[in-house]
């Protein structure tokens, strides 16, 4: 039997909708099966293809693509030369491996708290709680509007920080005209299934520097070199390579290359249909005073993978939960993203305590993860705002 809504009547929707979902062409599937079919899976022509695509993209002069977006940060952590008892600043508002990435090397993670409007990490708290361990700020472009970089820029610059870009929402936004990728000293982007572009799984950190490239290269694959510039030894014969640094095994196949290739084919169109659905949401919300619509900086042309509704509760005779429970209710999937990174229990052993970024602990108990994703119909946003919408009227204090 179908289960009443709990906001009266019938469900809005008699099927669910996700709350995001990756799109697949058959351009997509030719694309891996043709690596299938070829003599590389792994380290052979797709990887060049996508690094030189996804700088010609962003503008930057380096990509390192990566099996996924935790690695790049973790590899762009080593390269900012992040280690043993350093501190580094970031977000609790974010994905628990902008902060992770800190704890990889040995590092902590400071949290500073957020703007209120905007949702990302406050640029004046940022220099406040820089001390003389502080080595790398991760500045996260939270649900794909770019964080505040011209600020945070001329922080790192004057205090010798580098800073990181977790880009992982971010691929088709512009900050300041320029896409976001080239700006910050090293940006991230994600390839996961929710993002806008996918390959299953996967991630590339971009520079415009030189040595953190040669960095990048040497912690993706294990430390190893086969650059006669960069050996300690004398080669002994031709087949011969050295260990140089402690690196890893983050390479990304070539069927994920391949697949994100033919996806950023695409990005012109996931971009204009996001924002169309953003802007359509912005529009429905903004008329309702019990909802609050994430506000933008100017300087950001926006391309969201993630849309958040925030409730005002004092304006709700429900709070966050119920209406989470009511919009399931209605057959409409939700998230919520995120839970402060510092109220999770390894964090909590780590000496991490409730109270320490009071913007970010409000957020956390007001916002919902509504559907986004650039195969929704028309007919899906709207019975999306109209189930919001039912909720909000049904619920409303007068
Ligand atoms: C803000 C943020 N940072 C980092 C990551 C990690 O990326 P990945 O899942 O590709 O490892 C994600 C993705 O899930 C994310 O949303």
């Amino acid at each position: 039997m179908e289960k009443p809504a709990i906001a009266g009547g019938k469900p809005v929707r008699e099927t669910k909708i996700y709350y995001g979902h990756q799109y697949i062409d058959e351009d997509d599937i030719q694309a891996v099966v043709d690596v299938l079919r070829s003599d590389y899976l792994t380290c052979g022509p797709k990887i060049g293809e996508l690094e030189k695509k996804l700088c010609e993209l962003t503008g930057a002069r380096y990509a390192v693509v990566c099996s996924n977006g935790t690695a790049a940060l973790h590899i762009a952590a080593l390269s900012a030369g992040v280690g043993e008892g350093d501190e580094v600043i970031t977000t609790p508002i974010t994905f628990a491996a902008s902060a992770n990435c800190a704890l990889y090397c040995g590092a902590r993670p400071v949290f500073v708290d957020i703007d209120p409007e905007t949702y990302n990490i406050d640029p004046r708290k940022v220099e406040a709680a820089i001390t003389p361990r502080t080595k790398a700020v991760v500045a996260v472009d939270y649900t794909g509007q770019s964080a505040d970089l011209e600020p945070l820029l001329k922080i790192c610059r004057e205090h010798n920080l580098t800073l990181i870009e977790d880009g992982a929402h971010v691929i088709g936004t512009r900050y300041k005209g320029q896409m976001n990728g080239s700006i910050a000293d090293m940006t991230m982007f994600s390839f996961h299934p929710v993002k806008t572009v996918t390959g299953g799984e996967g991630g590339v950190i971009l520079t415009n520097e030189e040595a953190l490239y040669q960095k990048l290269l040497l912690f993706r694959s294990h430390g190893i070199t086969r650059d006669r510039a960069q050996m300690e030894h004398e080669p002994d014969g031709p087949w011969y390579y050295e260990q140089v640094a402690l690196g890893y095994n983050y390479r990304m196949t070539d069927m994920q290359a391949a697949l994100i290739i033919s996806q950023l084919d695409k990005l012109p169109v996931f971009v204009k249909r996001r924002k169309e659905i953003v802007a359509r949401y912005n529009e429905a919300f903004a008329r309702l005073p019990e909802l609050f619509v994430q506000q933008e900086i100017p300087e950001s042309d926006t391309t969201r993978h993630l849309y958040i509704l925030r409730i005002v509760p004092e304006r709700l005779k429900i709070d966050r939960k119920q209406f989470f429970e009511a919009l399931e209710a209605e057959n409409v999937c939700c998230n919520v993203h995120y839970i402060p990174i510092y109220y999770f229990p390894y964090y909590e052993k780590l000496g991490y305590r409730k109270g320490l970024c009071p913007n970010a602990e409000k957020l956390y108990e007001e916002i919902i993860t509504l559907p986004l994703y650039y195969a929704m119909s028309d007919a899906d946003v709207e019975s999306v705002i109209e189930a919001v919408t039912k909720i909000v009227v049904y619920f409303r204090k007068i």
